[in-house]
């Protein structure tokens, strides 16, 4: 399948980042020159054959930031949800009909390599559904408070990312079946789990050790010095 119709990309950064603390939610932290929402904002917003690019931030920090749309001239602001996948949803609301696909990307994510990107567009245009990933390199363990109960086996384990590529039908689909109280926990964190929920096939393409998320004071030491490596050269990710 190619398609004509636009390519979009939702970035939730709606989050309250209660793992990090601090008195200001994670996206907002600054790493080198810039807050850690704004790695995403500007490598999606200037990638050739994005249509649009919806932020969604928390509702109290539209304000703060609608200076950015004059930077980012398909970027468009909207308002957070309760839950990750609430916010998403808000943002895909907010696209202009006739899109053909949507990356989704948590900003948690800074440093997103091209080739990941490029990938994502080719699923959609082929009409896939992916989410990208990285094998487990851990030995996994499934646990009861502190017993451990089995072991799994590790070469069928991956562990998920973003950008996860979708559908705008299917996704419009999704949102019309489910019921927020019926989806388990377990399947409400990604845009994947939701696909699994309502039924639809989901493929994962491989990720990028560099796409780990921010989640706690630690990772802000490994984001500052990526952001070193990206700001001196060593590093690109535009392989
Ligand atoms: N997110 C969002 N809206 C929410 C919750 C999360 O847009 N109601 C976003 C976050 O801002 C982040 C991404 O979803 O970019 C992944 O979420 P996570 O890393 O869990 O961030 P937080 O929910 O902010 O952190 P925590 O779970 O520690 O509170
Ligand atoms: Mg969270």
């Amino acid at each position: 399948m190619i398609s004509d119709k636009p390519i979009a990309v939702v970035l939730p950064a709606g989050g309250s980042g209660l793992r990090m603390g601090g008195p200001v939610p994670k996206q907002f932290l600054q790493i080198g020159h810039k807050p850690l929402f704004e790695y995403s904002v500007n490598r999606l917003c200037t990638y050739p054959g994005i249509g649009f690019v919806v932020l969604v931030l928390p509702p109290n920090f539209l304000t703060q930031y609608e200076g950015l749309c004059a930077s980012y001239k398909n970027l468009i602001l909207t308002a957070g949800g309760d839950t990750r996948w609430q916010s998403v949803r808000n943002g895909v609301q907010v696209l202009p009909p006739g899109i053909h696909g949507v990356l989704i990307h948590d900003v948690a994510r800074p440093f997103i390599p091209k080739s990941v990107v490029q990938t994502c567009i080719e699923s959609l245009m082929a009409g896939k559904n992916v989410i990208t990933a990285c094998r487990a390199t851990d030995t996994i363990k499934q646990v009861d408070g502190s017993c451990v109960v089995n072991t799994l086996d590790r070469r069928a384990i991956i562990q998920v990312q973003t950008p996860q590529a979708i559908l705008h039908a299917d996704l419009i689909d999704v949102y019309q079946k489910i019921d927020k109280d019926q989806i388990p926990h377990s399947l409400a964190t990604d845009e994947a789990g939701l696909l699994e929920f309502a039924g639809f096939k989901v493929h994962w393409v491989e990720g990028s050790p560099w796409l780990k998320k921010v989640t706690t004071a630690e990772d802000m030491v490994w984001a500052e010095w990526v952001a070193g490596l990206l700001l001196s050269g060593k590093l690109t990710l535009d392989d």
